[in-house]
């Protein structure tokens, strides 16, 4: 056995049969737009839904499947759209209703369809619910918020905090009470006790799905069953009679993709929202491959040098644990997290290898791939010098608490070129014209400078392009069962350097080779890999067999060799 093979996975799993129930999103790739990022057709710098719609034959062609749109609301932008003021009308600076409704049928007519981002865990504080809820007790609406009287001290009723940064308690002045908002101040959470609450929600829902939506994605979703009297904010005991109302009251007997935005989901919680029995939701995003890169204390301002064994550990321990059942959404970045290959790639050197093997290694796995907008070019993230140029609401408390805290704003500045979220946000690079194709007014945030050589229309046009590379791993999940339902299995788990897994169904069976270093590694492949066949894909020369003895990769080397049996 090899040095590097874990003695857990040395075993050889049998093929199962595929799942019983096949549904379309098994098939389908997902595209994150965050709109306004992404294409301004009115030229106020910010992208609106028209922007989205004139983009459509470059997402069709890149052979998409769904647009996930974050959301798209009325709101006051306090969190970019996160903090909705009417669920069932349109930012104005994205556009109308007519604007969506077109978008709809016109996705529709590419093959395409839209998943809106369902904010429910939270409205904002301008919402009608709120603004009546505040009026004080004996309101119809306060109960639809989570109010609570001061401690005794006269300080917050317990020691809840927020995810961008202080107490997740605000007093209310007017009222004396305090309200809960586990985001910022003008995002009050919705007290989901109240079936009143959740009734109205569904009503929403299903006027939305009344539109001929694809489905939802939605935010947060982990924190609806919350305890906050306990402090118990994520998996509260309703969480799962609330999803399965939910799914009941609404989607349920549509054909719709559902995915959960889960921090805390672990592979079991994972079986409980999307078991197939369960009757709860498609799939999750869970984080763990995120997370565990994150430091114990301070979180993702301080992120822990990169570790590939930990991050296979991860990857496959959520591949084996829904191989049967469930289904596992597969993501390496979006709206909230780092560019992929900024955090996991290198962008100086082996800028397009490693964004393609980032793409080769995670499209080939088992679930349904979510591509982040500009990942498919291989953007990156930005470096701004100054907080003036962050646009994030969590950067800038972040930055105001931690410069107090004594943290120099140099180094502050240093975590968030990593971390931010604002480097996720910064537009959609199309071309080298001015602000990247994205405005023809001045962009709500600066465009990433490298624009003239990242950008849509230059990759669009390169045969050996990321894009293009992205564009065949697109294409090879509706032509090839083996990568939708093979199973897979890990090699090598331990070995520092590369990944290495297969997948199999029936005679095919897929090897999957990556080399995560800038480096040439020498690689002693088990002979139980040996394969001839055919070079699905590489970012170098295809490779169409390999040998059971030593090979030697190149920096960011990845490839996938099938075999079909007789
Ligand atoms: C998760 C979203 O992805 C993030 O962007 C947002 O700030 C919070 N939820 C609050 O809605």
């Amino acid at each position: 056995m090899d040095q590097f093979q874990d003695q857990s996975a040395a075993a050889i799993r049998q093929p199962q049969a595929p799942p019983v129930v096949r549904k379309w999103w098994h098939t389908a790739t997902v595209y994150q737009i965050y709109p306004r990022s992404f294409c301004d057709s009115n030229g106020d710098g910010i992208g609106d839904i028209p922007g989205v719609t004139s983009k459509l034959d470059y997402l069709k062609s890149l052979g998409i499947d769904v647009i996930w749109l974050s959301p798209i609301y009325k709101s006051p932008m306090d969190d970019n759209g996160y903090d909705i003021s009417d669920y069932r009308d349109i930012a104005p600076e994205f556009g109308t209703l007519a604007d969506f409704d077109h978008l709809v049928a016109k996705a529709r007519k590419h093959g395409i369809g839209i998943v809106l981002d369902l904010v429910v865990n939270h409205t904002s504080d301008e919402h009608p619910w709120f603004v009546e809820s505040r009026k004080g007790p004996g309101n119809p609406f306060r109960d639809f918020y989570i109010w609570r009287k001061p401690a005794e001290d006269g300080g917050p009723p317990n020691g809840l905090m927020s995810s961008f940064g202080g107490p997740a308690w605000t007093l209310d002045s007017e009222t004396g009470e305090y309200y809960l908002h586990m985001f910022s101040r003008r995002q009050p959470d919705l007290n989901w006790e109240n079936p009143e609450v959740r009734r109205e929600i569904y009503r929403m829902m299903n006027w939305w799905l009344e539109r001929d939506i694809a489905g939802f994605r939605m935010d947060v979703i982990d924190y609806i069953g919350k305890q906050v009297d306990q402090e118990l904010v994520k998996d509260g005991p309703r969480l799962h009679e609330y999803l399965q109302e939910m799914n009941r009251e609404t989607f349920g007997s549509r054909n719709i993709l559902t995915v959960g935005e889960c921090w805390s989901a672990t592979p079991g919680s994972a079986l409980l929202y999307s078991g197939r029995d369960r009757n709860e939701l498609s799939m999750v995003f869970q984080f763990e491959h995120v997370t565990q890169q994150w430091d114990e204390v301070y979180g993702k301002w301080r992120p822990k040098p990169f570790d590939l064994v930990t991050l296979k550990s991860v990857l496959s321990k959520w591949q084996y644990a829904l191989s049967d059942d469930g289904w596992n959404s597969l993501f390496w970045g979006n709206h909230d997290l780092p560019r992929a290959v900024s955090r996991y790639g290198d962008v100086t050197g082996y800028h397009a290898e490693s964004a393609k093997m980032l793409a080769t290694v995670l499209h080939l796995m088992k679930g349904t791939p979510f591509v982040y907008q500009g990942e498919e070019i291989g953007m990156t993230n930005v470096p701004f010098t100054t907080i003036e140029q962050y646009r994030d609401i969590e950067t800038i408390n972040m930055h105001r608490l931690h410069v107090e805290a004594g943290l120099s704003p140099e180094d502050f500045i240093r975590g968030a070129n990593e971390s931010a979220r604002d480097n996720a946000r910064t537009p959609m690079q199309w071309s080298a014209a001015l602000h990247g194709g994205f405005t023809k007014g001045v962009p709500w945030i600066e465009v990433n400078a490298n624009y003239a050589t990242i950008n849509a229309e230059a990759a669009m046009t390169d045969e050996s392009s990321i894009w293009n590379h992205y564009r065949k791993l697109i294409a090879f999940r509706k032509t090839h069962p083996v990568i939708v339902y093979g199973l897979y299995q890990s090699w090598l788990d331990q070995h520092p350097d590369v990944f290495v897994y297969t997948r199999t169904l029936d005679k095919d069976r897929l090897v999957v080779i990556a080399n995560f270093t800038p480096r040439e590694v020498p690689l002693t492949v088990p002979c139980e890999l040996a394969v001839s066949g055919k070079c699905l894909i590489s970012n170098y020369e295809p490779i169409d067999a390999l040998p059971g003895e030593n090979i030697d990769l190149k920096p960011y080397e990845a490839f996938a060799i099938l075999s079909q049996g007789p």
